[in-house]
Formats: C-alpha cells, sequence, structure tokens
C-alpha cells in the first residue's frame, strides 16, 4: 500500500555516507525532509545535492534536519560527495542513505517501475515534528526539483502547524497568509491582532503572524 499524507513515516535503520543511523532517532523532535534522487555520479542529482548543501543554514533555522537516499554502496557515496563539494563549490553536511538493497526505497515506494527498474526517481517527503508525513512530492529523473520551493512549502506548513494559517497561491514570506476555514470570522479577529480582511465569508486574509 502507497504512503498518504498525515500517514507515520516508516521508521527504519539504515548505513549512510554519516554512519548507521535510525531514521526516527535522527529525526529527533524537529522537522524532517527525505529526498532520493537516482544515482550517484549523475549531473542533476549532484546539482540537486549541492543546492540541498548551499541551503543547510536556511533548513537548520527551521529546525528541518534532511537525509538523501540513493540505491548506491557507501563508498560510491563518498567518492561522489568529493565531487559534489569540488563541482558545487559547497560542503555536503547531511547524511545520504545507501540503500544498495532498496528496504527504504520499498518502503517508501520510491521506485516506479514504469520510469525505471532498478533505480529511485525523485521522491521528496517532509515530516513534521510528530513524524506525520506532511509534504510528498515526485519528480521524473530529468527534472531538478526547486529547493527553495521547498523551504517555502516548509514555511507554509510551519505557520498552519502555529497559528491555523493557510498560504494562498504563488505566496511568499512576507506576504498575506489565509485564515484556515475552521477558525470561525469572530475567533479570527480575536486570533489575529493585525487584522481580518474579509473578501469573503471564507476568503480571509489576514498579515502572516509570525511578523513584527
Ligand atoms: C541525473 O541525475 O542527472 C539524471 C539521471 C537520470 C536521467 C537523467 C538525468
Amino acid at each position: 500500500m502507497g504512503l498518504h499524507l498525515g500517514d507515520i513515516a516508516p521508521d527504519f535503520n539504515a548505513q549512510t555516507s554519516s554512519g548507521e543511523i535510525n531514521f526516527h532517532e535522527y529525526l529527533g523532535t524537529g522537522w524532517g525532509i527525505l529526498f532520493s534522487h537516482p544515482a550517484d555520479f549523475t549531473p542533476v542529482c549532484t546539482t540537486e545535492l549541492g543546492k540541498t548543501a548551499l541551503l543547510q543554514e536556511e533548513f537548520a533555522k527551521r529546525n528541518v534536519k534532511v537525509i538523501a537516499i540513493s540505491v548506491d554502496p557507501l563508498g560510491k557515496h563518498a567518492e561522489w560527495i568529493k565531487d559534489i563539494n569540488e563541482t558545487q563549490h559547497c560542503q555536503v553536511n547531511f547524511p545520504i542513505i545507501a540503500d544498495e538493497n532498496r528496504n527504504v526505497a520499498t518502503l517508501y515506494d520510491m521506485i516506479h517501475p514504469n520510469a525505471s527498474a532498478t533505480a529511485t526517481v525523485r521522491s521528496l517527503f517532509v515530516i513534521g515534528p510528530d513524524k506525520a508525513i506532511k509534504l510528498m512530492i515526485t519528480y521524473p529523473a530529468s527534472t531538478g526539483r526547486n529547493f527553495t520551493e521547498v523551504l517555502r512549502v516548509v514555511d507554509s506548513l510551519q505557520l498552519t502547524a502555529k497559528y491555523s494559517v493557510a498560504t494562498p497561491a504563488n505566496w511568499k514570506h512576507g506576504e498575506d497568509v489565509i485564515v484556515v476555514p475552521a477558525v470561525s470570522t469572530e475567533d479570527a479577529i480575536k486570533k489575529f491582532p493585525k487584522g481580518v480582511q474579509v473578501v469573503k465569508p471564507y476568503l480571509r486574509y489576514t498579515p502572516q503572524p509570525d511578523l513584527k
């Protein structure tokens, strides 16, 4: 059976470029991102892992731990990390799982047989502090993901978790957010002291609540 939003992210033990880990212990009490790529020493993957490494500070600010996975062995990961650091001008300091036997790839349905019988597609899971899956995206091997977009989604998810707000289409940090339907306008006015703009009874905006 496939995974769904809200499911508890399956736990596992795995060998990684940073030693053996237990996934849930690695995540601890914060947020997590698990993302797969098809193979080591491939061009798009090299840029993706480099971009993720360059954004490490941004992930850390949001209390997000990142972990990558491919079905290549540990020795290959170690050699490839040197190339990523050299070519992308970064330091990869998050673990890369060596999933040679495809245990984790199978658990997370990362192998799509009609795309490739053996390699993982570009799956990405955002996992909340409650270990529930908050976001799943799947890209084909030929399209590198936009990690600035991944950060934007994390910002949205964290605002929802803390303030019961949603974010509109193309929302960017600093722009007005939407009061979720479950909150009445009367309660929203009490909850959001910066003000509530009622465009329609079901479409209500308020300034981003965590900004001064
Ligand atoms: C890549 O990671 O560069 C890649 C992998 C498979 C197909 C195309 C590109």
